[in-house]
């Protein structure tokens, strides 16, 4: 299998990972539907792949909303004729306690991240099951194990395990193929931004004392499950070290988040 001539929309894809991905797959024959809410930025994307040459189209909609995903579904249709994957990359982050966090942080990350992956996802199957596409969810490392300081946002992506799970047992006898990444840490997009603890958007804090992943490798990753369907995938190896160490000795993992989290907190 090749990505030749699909028709792939990546949520959230104006900048960032989903933007790496974009070009990728384009880069390998794919055609893409690029999608995000502020439609300056998105339409810089576009302008910028159209350029190159790529096949590609933009609409703008926020994934939060079941009518704009129908909306990007109905022009993914009008333009390519076909969907043969969807790709749930569009996503937010937060920082802040539980304690601390205004409940409307909770909310907004839970309506991005759980139901922007849920709406796409319901509008596009009867498409994906003509071509008997695929289904990826984004997840993270921090969907293995709750992150101080980053509880919604855990939450919200351990929640596409159970989504995931329960759709590959569903999806089976229609031969849609759902997948769900585990990323871990990635070079940012200097754009990107956050949600903290009042709820307001912020820029990412740099990470740089951590060694995160270009979102090129990401993006090949996630190729590399669309064309070998996987179902799970866990990225980098503090990602694997991490999966593993959790399930068999979370009793060493715990000490370790803690000893960080009180440490930075200090
Ligand atoms: N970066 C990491 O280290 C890392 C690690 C693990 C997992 N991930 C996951 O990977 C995915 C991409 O992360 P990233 O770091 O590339 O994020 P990013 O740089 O912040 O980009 C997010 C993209 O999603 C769009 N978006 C956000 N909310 C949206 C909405 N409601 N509807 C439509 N589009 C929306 C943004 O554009 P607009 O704001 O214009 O809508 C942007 O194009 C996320 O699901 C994230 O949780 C990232």
């Amino acid at each position: 299998m090749s990505l030749q001539n699909k028709s792939i929309l990546i949520t959230g894809s104006s900048m960032g990972i989903g933007k790496a991905m974009a070009y990728q797959m384009c880069e390998q024959g794919a055609k893409v539907i690029l999608n995000a809410r502020n439609e300056q930025r998105l339409n810089r994307t576009y302008e910028e792949m159209k350029s190159k040459g790529y096949e590609v189209t933009a609409v703008a909609g926020d994934v939060s909303a079941m009518e704009d995903c129908q909306r990007i579904i109905k022009h993914a249709i009008d333009q390519f004729g076909q969907l043969d994957a969807v790709v749930n990359n569009a996503g937010i982050s937060m920082e802040g306690t539980v304690e601390e966090l205004d409940p409307e942080v909770f909310q907004k990350l839970m309506d991005v991240n759980i139901l922007g992956s849920i709406y796409p996802t319901k509008a596009a199957l009867p498409y994906l099951k003509k071509t008997k596409g695929s289904i990826i969810f984004i997840g993270s490392a921090a969907g293995i194990r709750g992150i101080p300081n980053h509880s919604a946002y855990s939450a919200s992506k351990m929640a596409l395990t159970a989504l995931a799970e329960s759709m590959k047992i569903e999806m089976k006898q229609s031969g849609v193929h759902v997948g769900i990444a585990y990323v871990g840490f990635t070079q940012n997009d200097p754009e990107k931004t956050i949600y903290d603890k009042d709820g307001n958007i912020i820029p990412q804090p740099s990470r740089e004392f951590i060694k995160a992943e270009p979102p090129e490798k990401v993006a090949q990753r996630v190729i590399n499950m669309i064309l070998k369907r996987k179902f799970k995938e866990v990225f980098t190896p503090l990602g694997k070290l991490n999966a593993f160490m959790n399930r068999f000795f979370p009793f060493v993992v715990e000490p370790i988040l803690s000893r960080n989290y009180h440490k930075n907190k200090a």
